[in-house]
C-alpha cells in the first residue's frame, strides 16, 4: 500500500503545553491546574483553544502532568449538568457547557517530570507525527493586532509557515527591563513589514546580553524538524530543555534540514495570566471589554478608584 506523502503546507494540530506546576498561584493551583484559573466566566486554556479553533487548526494536543484531570473533564460531555440544564429550559447555559466539548478533537498526553518547555513539546511528537504543528502558551492570551487587522496572529503566523517554510515565532516588542523575561530574537528585516528572519535567539538574557527587545510571546508554528532537534537539546536556561534553544539552532539551518526561522512582529494586545498581578489586568480588561459586564463594571472601577486613589 502505498503511502501518500504528508502535505508540508497544510497545519491541522496544535500542541498546548499544560503541565507547569503553577506555583504561583499556590494554594489556588494545589488541586487545580493553573491553566483553569478564571479569566471572567472562562478557563484560561479555553480561550486559547478558541483562538487555535479560529486558525483552523482543529487536532489539539494537551500536554499535562499531575492535578490536570480538570482539563480533560472541562473539554469532555458533562451529561448530568447537561440534564439538569435542560430541565430548567436553560437553553444559554447548556449551550456553553456543550461548547467546549465541540470545540475541536481534543488529545491528552503526560509530560511525567517537568523538564521544560523544550521536552513538553516532544512529548507531542508522536501525536504530531512528520507535520508541521502550532503551538500555543496557554499563559499568553492574545487579542487583535493592530498591524494585520483581518488576521489573528496564529492566522498570520501559519500564513507565513505556508509561504516560507520553516518555522515561525511571534515576537513583541518589550520595554529593556523585561526583556529577562522572555526568550530573546536577534533579527534582520525581510521585505514584508511584520516578517523578520530570525539570526539568533536567547532564552531569558540579562538585559545587557539581550540581542534585541524582541520578545518571543507564546505562539509558535514549528517545522517537525524541532522534534530531532529537542532530542539533542541540552537542559538550558533553569536546567530544562528549551524550545528556544531548539529554534536557536533551526535558525542556523538551510531550508533542506529544517530552517531557517521567520518571526512575526505582533503590535497587538498580549494579556500574560502567568503571574498574579498580569492575571488580576487580564481578568479586569476582558470584562470592561465584555458587553454583558462591561457597562456595569467600567463605572464601579472608577469610583472604586476615586475613591481609594
Ligand atoms: C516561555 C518561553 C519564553 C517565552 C515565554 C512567553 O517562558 O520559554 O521563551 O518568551 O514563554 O510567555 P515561560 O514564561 O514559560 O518561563
Amino acid at each position: 500500500m502505498s503511502v501518500s506523502p504528508v502535505d508540508t503546507h497544510q497545519i491541522r494540530k496544535a500542541v498546548v503545553p499544560a503541565a507547569g506546576l503553577g506555583t504561583r498561584f499556590l494554594p489556588a493551583t494545589k488541586a487545580m491546574p493553573k491553566e483553569m484559573l478564571p479569566v471572567v466566566d472562562k478557563p484560561a486554556i479555553q480561550y486559547v483553544v478558541e483562538e487555535a479553533v479560529e486558525a483552523g487548526l482543529t487536532d489539539l494536543l494537551m500536554v499535562t502532568g499531575r492535578s490536570k484531570r480538570s482539563i480533560e473533564d472541562h473539554f469532555d460531555r458533562a451529561y448530568e449538568l447537561e440534564e439538569a440544564l435542560r430541565m430548567k429550559n436553560d437553553t444559554q447555559r447548556l449551550h456553553a457547557v456543550r461548547e467546549t466539548s465541540a470545540l475541536a478533537n481534543v488529545h491528552y498526553v503526560r509530560q511525567g517530570e517537568p523538564r521544560g518547555l523544550g521536552h513538553a513539546v516532544l512529548c507531542a511528537e508522536p501525536h504530531v507525527g512528520a507535520e508541521p504543528f502550532a503551538v500555543l502558551l496557554s499563559d499568553d492570551l492574545i487579542g487583535g493586532d493592530l498591524l494585520n487587522e483581518d488576521a489573528t496572529l496564529l492566522k498570520r503566523m501559519i500564513q507565513v509557515r505556508q509561504e516560507r517554510g520553516g518555522s515561525v515565532i511571534a515576537l513583541m516588542e518589550v520595554p529593556p527591563e523585561q526583556v529577562s523575561l522572555y526568550g530573546c530574537a536577534a533579527i534582520d528585516g525581510t521585505e514584508t513589514a511584520d516578517v523578520v528572519t530570525v539570526t539568533d535567539l536567547v532564552e531569558k538574557p540579562a538585559p545587557d546580553e539581550a540581542p534585541s527587545r524582541w520578545a518571543v510571546i507564546g505562539r509558535y508554528v514549528c517545522d517537525p524538524a524541532v522534534f530531532d532537534v529537542l532530542r539533542d537539546t541540552a537542559p538550558g536556561r533553569g536546567g530544562e530543555i528549551q524550545l528556544t534553544d531548539a529554534l536557536r539552532e533551526l535558525a542556523q539551518r538551510e531550508p533542506s534540514e529544517g530552517g531557517p526561522v521567520y518571526g512575526v512582529l505582533f503590535r497587538g494586545r498580549r494579556f500574560d495570566t502567568g503571574n498574579k498581578i498580569d492575571y488580576l489586568r487580564t481578568v479586569i480588561e476582558y470584562a470592561v471589554d465584555r458587553p454583558d459586564l462591561g457597562p456595569e463594571l467600567l463605572p464601579w472601577l472608577r469610583e472604586f478608584v476615586r475613591q481609594r486613589g
